[in-house]
């Protein structure tokens, strides 16, 4: 009697958790607005698709990614709508929000701009260009309905605010502690449950994007060294919540640490912010009080206090 009553309280605790989780709703709405607006707001989305080959973005990408790429579809197949951590519903209602790497209040303009430095792996956009706006339109439709509040916490929407720093914090800790031996392990895990979609090396598979590494002609595939993905505990947050595809939450928390530190000692563009940024008389207002910022696939590691060659070699 008592165990029975203990599975209905169970049961309605799983209920109420995944209905506060279930009470957002992940889609984005159902039509498109009219006239110009509607225009833009397209545009907007063929350009979150295809980043990489869209003339008015491909001089600003130095990779084969697109912003679908980490922000991915959803059941209704539109970029950004997928219900894990780096979902875009809602994220344009918590704009104008603080942004400690910045060390300044970034507009939603602002916080996409970025992202082409360093999850595309090239340059900053001009703060009012086409595509700008148009992506910040796209953003913006999908948190029609949602109602504002901007985050003084960090650059991101309450879903992300409620999922992404809690998650980092605890990849944190297990990161580390990882030693040569997560590293073997994580190149294990790479290879069955990675490598037939991402590659044997990182290099993609036809529509798989790649993770790391250049192609043939030397130019660099995936995200650099200043990107979100770049840092260990961030990218174990993503893949834990995103990865294997449709798979999401998945995996245990340790194989997701090895396989992360696995990914993320390979080998990927560096980031220095002055190089990204267009002459200053090009570029527009630059929103933001820090201006100088470098990072290497070494100095990542050595952030969670870890020898990239100890963890990759042993020694
Ligand atoms: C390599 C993966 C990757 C790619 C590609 C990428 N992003 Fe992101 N993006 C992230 C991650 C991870 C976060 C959250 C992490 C953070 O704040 O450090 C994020 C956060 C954001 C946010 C804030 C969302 C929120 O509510 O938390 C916006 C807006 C955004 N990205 C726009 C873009 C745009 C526009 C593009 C394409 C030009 C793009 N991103 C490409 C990984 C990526
Ligand atoms: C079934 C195929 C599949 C498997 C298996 C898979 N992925 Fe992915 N992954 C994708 C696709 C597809 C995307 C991009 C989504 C899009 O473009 O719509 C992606 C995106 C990513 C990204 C961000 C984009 C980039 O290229 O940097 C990372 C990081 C990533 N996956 C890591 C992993 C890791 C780690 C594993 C193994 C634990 C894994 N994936 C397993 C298909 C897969």
């Amino acid at each position: 009697m008592i165990k029975k009553k203990m599975i209905a309280v169970t049961a309605l605790f799983t209920l109420l958790s995944s209905f506060t989780y279930a009470a957002q709703d992940m889609t984005a709405p159902k039509e498109y607005p009219k006239g110009e607006l509607g225009k833009l707001v397209k545009l907007g989305e063929d350009i979150m698709n295809n980043t990489d080959t869209h003339p008015l973005t491909k001089d600003f990408v130095g990779n084969k990614l697109q912003c679908k790429s980490c922000h991915l579809k959803g059941a209704d197949g539109k970029p950004g709508t997928a219900g894990g951590i780096s979902s875009w519903i809602g994220t344009a209602a918590a704009f104008p929000a603080w942004s400690k790497r910045e060390k300044t209040i970034q507009t939603l303009q602002d916080r996409s701009n970025n992202c082409f430095m360093r999850s595309m792996n090239g340059k900053r956009p001009i703060i009012d260009s086409e595509a700008s706006v148009a992506m910040a339109a796209y953003i913006t439709w999908l948190s029609e309905g949602k109602k504002i509040k901007m985050n003084e916490k960090g650059p991101w929407s309450e879903h992300n605010t409620k999922l992404y720093p809690k998650a980092v914090k605890h990849f944190k800790k297990i990161q580390k502690k990882a030693t040569h031996e997560n590293y073997l392990a994580g190149k294990e895990i790479y290879k069955n449950q990675c490598a037939s979609c991402h590659g044997a090396n990182g290099e993609g598979v036809a529509a798989f994007p790649p993770l790391w590494g250049k192609d043939a002609n030397g130019n660099w595939l995936s995200y650099n060294t200043g990107a979100g993905m770049s840092k260990l505990d961030k990218a174990a947050a993503w893949v834990k919540s995103n990865m294997p595809l449709g798979q999401g939450n998945s995996m245990s928390d340790q194989d997701v640490a090895d396989v992360v530190l696995y990914m993320n000692a390979q080998e990927r563009a560096s980031f220095d912010l002055k190089k990204r940024l267009l002459p200053r008389e090009q570029m527009g207002y630059y929103n933001s009080k820090v201006l100088e910022e470098k990072h290497t696939v070494e100095s990542n590691f050595k952030a969670l206090g870890l020898n990239l060659e100890e963890i990759k070699n042993g020694k």
